[in-house]
């Protein structure tokens, strides 16, 4: 069981259907398989951004794509940083040429709007990037205030949105998301290896306005639409790279899968289980490092107990078959993240990976004291 910050386990149709019969990336198949995919990613980012694609890449790589694409070397950009992610954009802005300005707080914490609305009052900025849920601490990060003041003072609004998609709402339109970037491997319950992105019209007159062309081929958002289809214009669907068309097949199927179990019903079901995860880790006498009013449901943050050996415990639970995650930055050592997304939201999971985890606590505790007394 994959129940660290991702991947998670493929649901077992999404696997099968990566194993049918390869056709070519301009086979008039996987043309259509490309429009479909189109059709229900602009669903689960609920939006109507023609220009919405999986990148070939990681989630990354569709963070790289937005930033490369929108920032130009001596812009503006203001970044949100409440963890390890957002200073990956940062570095990202960096790299594109950007002036960055990181808005910063402690691990655990979230940024206050008005620190934003503080830092667009200071002169004109590009873009501001944030992430939604961070996944190094467990917080989520509200939008709708922020998106709506970006928007007031026209700069553009980049999200990560790698840990939420398709496990919590993500309204791309309603939060005036210029763009936003996200993964297949973790809510969205595909293997990794794409990067789902989405940018609205704003977003595409930033590109196209552009003085030069991006610093990157491969993501150059131009010779990518030729190839994924310009809405309403001649789909000449121009060679730009070899798709990996499996993995397309494979992320096609869990979109489907998602909306025909219903959003709603999906965060629903992703709320429930981190619902009984914490009751579950209470009564081991164990508690969350994230503060409750910001806590996402599908990445939860443990605190390990004084006394016990962080490595240890991950050792004996991966013998058992479940893999979890350890901390990083401030927070090694600390806590374990445990990923509840996709197929492994559900009851079921919780309850074998809270009475496994107690197992091992128990037999750990036992080992320390024969040890003490010996
Ligand atoms: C919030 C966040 N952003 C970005 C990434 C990077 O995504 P990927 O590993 O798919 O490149 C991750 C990966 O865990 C993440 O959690």
């Amino acid at each position: 069981m994959l129940l660290g910050p991702g991947p998670s386990n493929p649901d077992p149709v999404v696997a099968g259907a990566m194993a049918r019969p390869l056709v070519s990336h301009l086979d008039p198949f996987f043309l259509r398989t490309m429009d479909e995919t189109m059709r229900d990613l602009r669903a689960v980012f609920r939006t109507v951004n023609h220009h919405t694609i999986p990148i070939s890449a990681t989630g990354t790589g569709g963070l790289e794509a937005i930033m490369f694409n929108l920032v130009e070397p001596g812009d503006t950009v203001v970044v949100g940083v409440i963890g390890y992610f957002g200073q990956r954009l940062a570095e990202l802005a960096e790299r594109a040429g950007a002036q960055v300005r990181r808005i910063e707080v402690p691990w655990g914490e979230i940024i206050p709007a008005e620190r934003i609305a503080a830092e667009l009052r200071r002169g004109p900025v590009k873009l501001v990037a944030v992430v939604h849920a961070e996944t190094s601490t467990g917080a989520h990060q509200p939008l709708t205030a922020i998106g709506r003041l970006v928007r007031e003072h026209d700069a553009l609004f980049l999200v990560d949105c790698v840990t939420s998609l398709g496990g919590m709402p993500v309204a791309v339109d309603e939060w005036f998301v210029d763009a936003a970037g996200s993964c297949s491997q973790k809510c969205l319950g595909a293997p990794p290896g794409l990067g789902p992105v989405t940018f609205g019209p704003r977003a595409m007159a930033a590109v196209r306005q552009r003085r030069s062309a991006p610093a990157t081929w491969y993501f150059d958002l131009e010779l990518l639409f030729r190839y994924w289809g310009e809405g309403g214009g001649p789909k000449d669907r121009a060679f730009h790279h070899t798709a990996p068309v499996a993995a397309i097949y494979g992320f096609r199927e869990a979109l489907r899968l998602g909306l025909e179990e219903g959003l709603e019903p999906r965060f629903a079901r992703h709320r429930a289980a981190h619902e009984r995860l914490a009751a579950g880790l209470a009564a081991l006498g164990l508690s969350l490092f994230t503060p409750p009013a910001h806590r996402l449901p599908m990445l939860n943050v443990v605190r390990i107990p004084d006394g016990v050996d962080d490595g240890a415990v991950r050792r004996d639970l991966l013998a058992r078959g479940i893999e979890i995650g350890g901390g990083f930055g401030p927070l090694k050592g600390k806590v374990w993240r445990v990923g509840l997304m996709g197929a492994n939201a559900t009851t079921a999971v919780v309850d074998r990976f809270v009475g496994e985890l107690g197992e091992v606590l128990k037999k750990r505790r036992e080992t320390a004291s024969v040890k003490r007394e010996a």
